[in-house]
């Protein structure tokens, strides 16, 4: 894998501003908060590419919340395509049981992982849990899984930054950006 020092001059198109992502999540985590008023919230959030998203949404939150992170693994390595094979390799630090839980999640690709996620926890009797995603890419979809907080809906198209990486790099990016396909294919 090439990466180039200047990691712009791997991305073809911002397909998100950092503006719109702030104006969205800003919007995301006011209905939240109308949802869940009166009630405590548990955020639990997938790492790694999740954590942009996740760290500027529960600021937005106005509730009293908990936060736990868990981090999966469904990609093999640098490649871009879901294996179906979802690893924990970090679990919840804390019982959900009896808690409002909202998922958060940077991307549903084609929803392997979160169907995985969602029985497990499920497993663990949480009071309620819905989904929160920025991006849906439901062009690649394998598995249907209604999501109750949908940021943006997006092609299917290699998207690095806010969070989202490829072979690891890219995370850093304050924007959504298509790489350009020689960054990948090379
Ligand atoms: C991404 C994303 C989701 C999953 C979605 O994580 O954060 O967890 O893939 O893909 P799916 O809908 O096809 O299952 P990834 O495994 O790339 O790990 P990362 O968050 O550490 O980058």
């Amino acid at each position: 894998m090439r990466v180039s020092p200047d990691l712009m001059s791997d991305v073809a198109e911002v397909l998100l501003s950092e503006e719109q992502i702030a104006a969205k999540v800003a919007e995301m985590g006011a209905r939240i908060s109308a949802d869940y008023e009166g009630r405590e919230l548990t955020l639990v959030s997938v790492l790694k590419g999740s954590l942009p998203f996740m760290a500027d949404l529960m600021r937005r939150i106005t509730l009293p919340l908990r936060i736990d992170l868990m981090e999966v693994s469904s990609y093999g390595g640098a490649t871009t395509e879901s294996s179906g094979l979802v690893r924990i390799l970090k679990d919840l630090s804390a019982p959900i049981e009896g808690r409002d839980v909202l998922l958060v999640e940077d991307i549903i690709d084609t929803g392997l992982t979160l169907n995985y996620l969602m029985r497990y926890l499920r497993g663990k009797n949480p009071h309620s849990i819905k989904i929160c995603t920025l991006l849906d890419k439901p062009a690649r979809r394998l598995v249907e899984i209604p999501l109750d907080y949908v940021g943006f809906e997006i092609p299917d198209a290699f998207v690095v930054g806010y969070g989202l990486d490829f072979g690891e790099v890219y995370r850093n990016l304050r924007f959504v950006g298509v790489l350009r396909p020689e960054a990948y294919e090379s």
